[in-house]
């Protein structure tokens, strides 16, 4: 002892080779992930003799980079790139995560104001909050999306981006979202969170303003379980996107070089994507045009067969050719109209509800969102809302946005399944023109 001769002088090495032990995510658990789901016996057989049978199987990897396999992450993300046209996507873990790593990498912080609309669902808002910043909430129109000129009346000097979002499936009115930003010099976010594959102007969502966020979460249009995407066409704010969602620049083309350009290394958080929602996600993304044109051809079927009827209008959609036809809306007279037309359907088995309820709570009108009207803080600081004086915080009341209460609060909204046969179209049409025929004369 002592004596030996050590291996970098030219030694034996102490650990001349160790054993093949099996990988951190075994067959056990790869079984306990087939066990989630009710396979029919023979199907669980065949499972079980791949899974277990395989000696080469040793578990499967799950983490995005380091990887040994080619990575179902990156290849999603080249996918859904190709998809909605857009030179940069980052795969994330939810629209949460690809809203806060857009925001960010926008430069969005405590002080600034982001302007959202008052129908979204409150991520779109809580985001900004989480990043220290003050949304500032927007009335919507007829298309039940942010109202430009409503957007452009809320522009001060502390804006720092629009967040348009396409809510139910439909565009929002992106030609003069993207007039009014050109014209104050603003960047603009998309929430594409639930209109994936719809499209404005021939453009896909989310390769229309300078970045987008998207969901994947189960309901969604492309879903994997969990999940999000970054778009942009800006090399600069993939980077800072990128940099932020993986703590902070851990993987970057040479992950400990030294910051490329000023602005690219800071705190971040982990928002990373794992290997499972990456495989689930790229065959969703493959099969983009089949779910597309599977909610158009119901959504068509549905909506032509409606009776034309004075006191029924439908929300308005800003580019048909664009809708992902993933809801229909109509709005009824009034809102008594509307709740009582809710219960008529519900009882005819028309799977169509409202939107909007004063005394019913619901995260996607801003009515709820109690966290932001009562300024509500996580910690002793304050932030979002001691970064500017009290008297300069955007205002929030209750009825700040009238024609989001007045929309929302008649209208009928139908979630549409792509796979309802030409019957069950029928069926439900015919249920709402009872209705309809009933209710409103
Ligand atoms: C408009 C909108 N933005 C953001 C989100 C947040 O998405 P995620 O659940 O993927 O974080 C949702 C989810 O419902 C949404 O509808």
């Amino acid at each position: 002892m002592g004596n030996e001769k050590l291996a970098v002088e030219g030694g034996a090495p102490a650990v001349a080779k160790l054993g093949t032990y099996p990988a951190k995510i075994g067959r056990d658990e790869l079984w306990g992930i087939v066990d989630m789901w009710d396979f029919s016996p023979g199907v669980k057989e065949k499972l079980r003799q791949v899974i277990m049978g395989d000696p080469d199987v040793r578990g499967p990897h799950l983490f995005r980079y380091y990887n040994p396999k080619p990575s179902r992450v990156e290849a999603a993300e080249a996918a859904m790139g190709r998809l909605i046209g857009s030179k940069h996507c980052l795969a994330v873990n939810s629209c949460t995560s690809a809203l806060v790593s857009s925001l960010r990498a926008l430069g969005v912080g405590a002080g600034d104001e982001v302007i959202v609309p008052g129908y979204t669902f409150f991520a779109t808002a809580a985001t900004v909050g989480a990043c220290n910043a003050l949304p500032v909430i927007v009335d919507v129109d007829d298309s039940l999306n942010m109202d430009p000129s409503s957007a452009e009346r809320a522009i001060t000097k502390r804006t720092k981006a629009i967040v348009p979002v396409h809510m139910r499936g439909a565009p929002a009115q992106m030609d003069a979202i993207v007039d009014l930003a050109k014209r104050k010099g603003l960047p603009v976010l998309e929430d594409v969170a639930q209109a994936g594959g719809g499209s404005f102007g021939g453009k896909r969502l989310g390769s229309i303003g300078t970045m987008g966020a998207f969901s994947l979460d189960y309901y969604k249009i492309f879903v994997s379980g969990e999940g999000g995407f970054v778009t942009t066409d800006d090399e600069w704010l993939f980077t800072r996107a990128q940099s932020f969602h993986d703590t902070a620049a851990c993987w970057r083309p040479n992950r400990f070089a030294r910051e490329r350009r000023q602005g690219e290394l800071f705190c971040g958080e982990n928002y990373r994507m794992t290997e499972l929602e990456g495989a689930v996600a790229l065959v969703q993304i493959g099969k983009a045009d089949e779910i597309l044109t599977g909610l158009r051809r119901v959504k068509k079927l549905i909506k032509g067969g409606i009776d034309k009827l004075p006191g029924v209008s439908f929300r308005r959609i800003t580019d048909e050719a664009g809708d992902t036809a993933s809801n229909l809306v109509f709005f009824l007279p009034n809102p008594d109209v509307t709740r009582k037309a809710m219960e008529a359907l519900k009882a005819e088995g028309v799977p169509a509800g409202g939107i909007y309820d004063s005394t019913v709570r619901d995260w996607h009108v801003y009515t709820f969102w109690d966290h932001i009207i009562q300024h509500r803080s996580v910690v002793s600081d304050g932030l979002p809302w001691s970064a500017v004086p009290k008297e300069e915080l955007p205002k929030y009341a209750p009825d700040m946005c009238p024609r989001a209460l007045d929309y929302l609060g008649r209208a009928i909204l139908m979630e549409i399944n792509r796979h309802w046969s030409k019957a069950d179209c029928q069926a439900i049409t015919n249920g709402i023109n009872k209705v309809l025929r009933a209710y409103v004369k």
